[in-house]
């Protein structure tokens, strides 16, 4: 006997209630994230220690914005202010692969921190060094782990030259760096890149996942003093803390902008919630050599080469060649969604 129209739609319905109901609640993202801290790196670090969807499984630190020594000492103490003495905190390497390292506590603050004096770490260092421990936590969780560079690629180049077969283990690499719209160190270069144009040729070529969080994007990513007047009006220890620093950013970095832009947040943002960019295959490359160019991301928006054939004293263009797109490019941001999501995880912390 058929069963009467009515009961076959709610029977229906109620399975389909019961089985979005009984859904599995997704597994927090293994996440490592590569860093020196750095403003706003602390901020990024502060929001994976805060948001469910993330399980940091290790902090490794590389020089940039600050020494190794200086970050690895940063680090500690952002963890310790989280009460996460259980994430590995490891020292990297201390120099970028080919050339001198250059710091900018002109833009980060004496201490890296915008000169916000944090008390004394209570976690320790882990001794693995941090392109090792990388190479680790890949073999033991395979195909399961995001790695975030969000600062100099260094670490990331190390670890795949180490041991290449990490990279099909790789769930998803999301880097802070780069730009396809101009630099903020010069004309061409963003500063991640620039401070190690070697590594990031390597990491973006390896042959993983990769989406670029670039300054196309961090640059609309704006903290006003209307947000930072919204984050004071919760208190709490890391509240606090990421109060004052982004106090300290909005004031130098906001010149002419009107606020300070949230790179490496915003990169933590995507790992947490990828709609909130949209992003554009592209061929990247990365300049090791331009007189202006050095360290530009140098992307490839058609995907595409003309083929020139020597035709005796002059070349032809005989077609066109495709390339194989190797970098999500972020394009677009949801800029408000991602800022209100950032306050609402360090309120009250
Ligand atoms: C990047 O450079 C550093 O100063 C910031 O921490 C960020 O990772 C932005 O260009
Ligand atoms: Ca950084």
């Amino acid at each position: 006997m058929k069963a009467p129209f009515s009961i076959v739609l709610f029977g229906t319905l109620a399975l389909c209630s019961v089985t979005l109901y009984s859904a599995p609640v997704e597994q927090p993202r293994k996440v490592i994230i590569d860093t020196d801290p750095g403003t706003d790196d602390a901020m990024a670090i502060l929001l994976a220690l805060n948001s469910p969807e993330l399980d940091v499984k290790a902090l490794t630190v590389v020089p940039g914005n600050v020494t190794a020594k200086q970050g690895l000492q940063n680090a500690l103490k952002l963890v310790s202010l989280a009460n996460r003495c259980e994430v590995p905190v490891a020292a990297g390497a201390q120099h970028p692969l080919l050339q001198k390292l250059i710091t900018a506590e002109y833009w980060h603050g004496a201490n890296g921190l915008g000169n916000v004096e944090l008390p004394q770490a209570k976690c320790h260092p882990d001794p693995r060094f941090g392109p090792d421990l990388i190479i680790e936590l890949i073999h033991t969780y395979p195909h399961e782990i995001m790695l975030l560079p969000v600062g100099p690629e260094t670490n990331i180049a190390l670890a795949v030259l180490k041991d290449p077969s990490i990279v099909p283990l790789v769930k998803e690499v999301i880097v802070m760096g780069g730009s396809v719209s101009g630099g903020n160190v010069n004309a061409s270069a963003e500063a991640n890149i620039y401070n190690d144009p070697e590594a990031a040729q390597i990491v973006f070529n390896a042959g993983w996942p990769l989406t670029m969080v670039g300054l196309d994007v961090g640059d609309r990513t704006l903290f006003t003093g209307a947000h930072l007047a919204q984050l004071r009006r919760t208190r709490g220890p890391q509240n606090d803390f990421a109060a004052g620093v982004l106090k300290f950013m909005v004031d130098l970095w906001g010149k002419g902008t009107g606020g300070a832009a949230m790179y490496d947040p915003l990169a933590i943002g995507v790992a947490i919630d990828a709609a909130l960019v949209t992003t554009q295959n592209m061929r990247v490359d990365v300049e090791t050599l331009g007189e202006f160019t050095r360290g530009e991301t140098v992307a490839n928006r058609h995907n595409t080469v003309e083929r020139n054939v020597l035709h005796g004293d002059h070349f032809v263009i005989e077609g066109v060649d495709t390339l194989q797109p190797n970098v999500r490019v972020c394009v677009s941001v949801n800029a408000e969604t991602f800022l209100q999501m950032f306050i609402s995880r360090l309120s009250g912390k």
